[in-house]
Parts: C-alpha cells; structure tokens; sequence
C-alpha cells in the first residue's frame, strides 16, 4: 500500500485515479483548486490548494508524508486559455510540484505529458513512420504541447540533480475517456464517443487515438510498483489497443493529414496510431477496455 499525492485529482482523469488507485488499495490525498463531491472523491482525503502558489505547494507536500506524486493538475485544453498562460501555468507547475515533492522527500515521481508533445496539430505534419511511439521526435505546435515537453524535460533535470534516489516517469495519455462518457456524457472536447465515432473528422485532431481513464488508473498503479526496478526518468504513451474510429487508419488519416498516404499504410485493421509496446515490454501493462466493448456494455444497460 502507498500514500498517494495527487495533483489534479478532482479533474475529468484525476477522479478516476483516485477511484482506481483507492480501490487497488492505496491512500489518496488530492491536491485541487477543486473540493470535490464526486461519488470517486467521497471518503478521500482533498487539500484544497492553488498549486502555482510555489510556497504553499511545497509546505503541502511535505505535511502529505506521501510515498508518491502523480501530478495531473494543469491548464488540461490546448487553447482554453492565453498562450502565455498556459505556458507558464503548466511550465510552472511541473517545477514546483515534483520540485517540492523531491524536497519533501518523495521518492516516486510521475506527471501527465501529452501525445501532442508531437506536435500532430500542424499544417503540414508528416511523421517519419507510423505507429508513433516514443521514439517519434516530439515538434511541439503550440503552447499547451510545448508545456507538456517542459514537464518531460523537468523530470530529466530533476533526475540529473537527484540521480536515481528518486525514480520518475512520464506518461502520455490518449484521449482519455471517463466511465461516464461511454453513456453519453461529453468528452473532453465536447462531443459524446458515438459523434466521435460518427464523424471522424471530430476525432481527428487527436488522431483517433483514445484509453479508458481506468486503464489509465491501472497504468498508473502498474508504474508506480515498477519504478523502482525499472528504467529511471522514462515517458510512456497510454493507450488503448484499437483506434477511435470504424475505418482502417490507412485510409482515415490521409483524408486529414495530406501526404500521409505512404507512412499511414501500415495502420491497417483496427490498429491505433499510436504505440502502447513500450509500456508492455518495460512495465507489463496492457489496457483491458475498448470503445466497441464498452459502448455495447452502455446500449444493454440503457432502458427500453
Ligand atoms: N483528458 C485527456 O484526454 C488528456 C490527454 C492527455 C493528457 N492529459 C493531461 O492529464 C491531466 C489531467 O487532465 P484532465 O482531463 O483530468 O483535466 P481536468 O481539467 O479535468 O483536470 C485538471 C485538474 O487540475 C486542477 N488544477 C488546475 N490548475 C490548478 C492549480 N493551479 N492548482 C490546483 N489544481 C489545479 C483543476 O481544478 C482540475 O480539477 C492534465 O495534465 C492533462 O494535460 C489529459
């Protein structure tokens, strides 16, 4: 059993973190702007904390006699905001959050990146291959994913200044999809799964790329116990096993990304254009839930 921080915990992927990580049997505390009433939240521990105040942050963390951080609190929307503020909110965050942490002696380190660290929003993206996966060189294309890079950086810096007395890692989830929103309640962006599903052009800017937040809430318990023996300050794409979409995306993405017509061939079936082997080679992990299982389960249990 460990003592948990998590940052960001009453947000649409902290809640089921926290849901996930209590019922593996762990102790949460959630760090938020937010107290929450969640049903997740209910009999967690919530500090109710603006974490850009550095001070504050720092004086939290060591009262939380944690034994790990997941940090997920950020401006979580690209362009929810000023450039700038995002940039500096997110930057700022992930130096003072895993900062204080390491100060406050927690040994167990892992932040939320962003598979648009690669940059995919822009005109004119091609990548040199498909499936992308962490060896695809990240070309950040606006502030929220540049943001994300300074998190993944921060954690090599902090690992040069600690060396492995603290173990760190990274992770990227796809779109991620709460419990909730297989029956119909918004995604992230707004639209319901089946609109995703019925219209790829909504589903697109991500690629088509999606996890279920319990599968993320299992990545995040599989981490943390692997940590200690496996490779220090790693980054890791979350994802499911099949794409967001009902066509191959061999012929999907070439409609949305031009020239992409030769690189995109190799996703054939229902294969995701991001890789999740890295994940399952170093760590063992593998998602159990996918959006053609999960939307069924949700038809069955609606009223006639
Ligand atoms: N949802 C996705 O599809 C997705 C995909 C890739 C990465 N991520 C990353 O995962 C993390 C969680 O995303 P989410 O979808 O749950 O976002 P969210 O907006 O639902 O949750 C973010 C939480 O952080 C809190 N927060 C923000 N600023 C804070 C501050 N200054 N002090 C304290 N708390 C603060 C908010 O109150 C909120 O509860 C983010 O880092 C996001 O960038 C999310």
């Amino acid at each position: 059993m460990s003592r948990i921080v998590i940052t960001g915990g009453a947000g649409r992927l902290g809640r089921s973190l926290v849901a996930g990580l209590t019922a593996r049997g762990h102790e949460i505390v959630s760090f938020d702007l937010d107290v929450s009433d969640a049903s997740e939240l209910e009999g967690v521990a919530q500090i109710a904390i603006d974490l850009t105040d550095a001070t504050a942050t720092a004086d939290a963390l060591a009262a939380s006699h944690a034994d790990a951080l997941i940090h997920l609190a950020a401006i979580a929307v690209p362009f929810s905001a000023p450039e700038d503020v995002i940039l500096r909110v997110n930057s700022g965050l992930a130096v003072s959050v895993m900062g204080g942490a390491v100060r406050a002696g927690i040994r167990r380190i892992v932040a939320a990146s962003s598979p648009t660290v690669l940059g995919y929003g822009a005109d004119g993206w091609v990548p040199d291959r498909f499936p992308l996966d962490e060896r695809t060189p990240p070309k950040p294309s606006n502030a929220y994913a540049l943001s994300k890079l300074v998190i993944e950086q921060s954690i090599s810096m902090l690992h040069r200044q600690t060396g492995d007395d603290v173990r760190y890692a990274a992770f990227r989830p796809c779109y991620v999809i709460a419990p909730e929103e297989w029956d119909g309640a918004p995604t992230q962006q707004g639209h319901t799964v089946q609109e995703r599903l019925d219209d790829p052009a909504l589903s697109a800017p991500a690629l088509f790329n999606y996890v279920d937040a319990r599968d993320v809430a299992g990545f995040a318990d599989t981490l943390l116990a692997a940590l200690p023996h496996t490779p220090n300050a790693e980054t890791y794409f979350v994802g499911a096993d099949d794409a967001l979409a009902r066509q191959p995306l061999a012929d999907l993405v070439p409609q949305f990304f031009p020239d992409t017509e030769d690189v995109a061939a190799v996703l054939t079936g229902t294969s995701p254009a991001f890789s999740n082997a890295k994940a399952a080679e170093l760590l063992g992990w593998h998602p159990t839930y996918g959006w053609r299982d999960q939307l069924q389960i949700a038809r069955k249990e609606q009223p006639a």
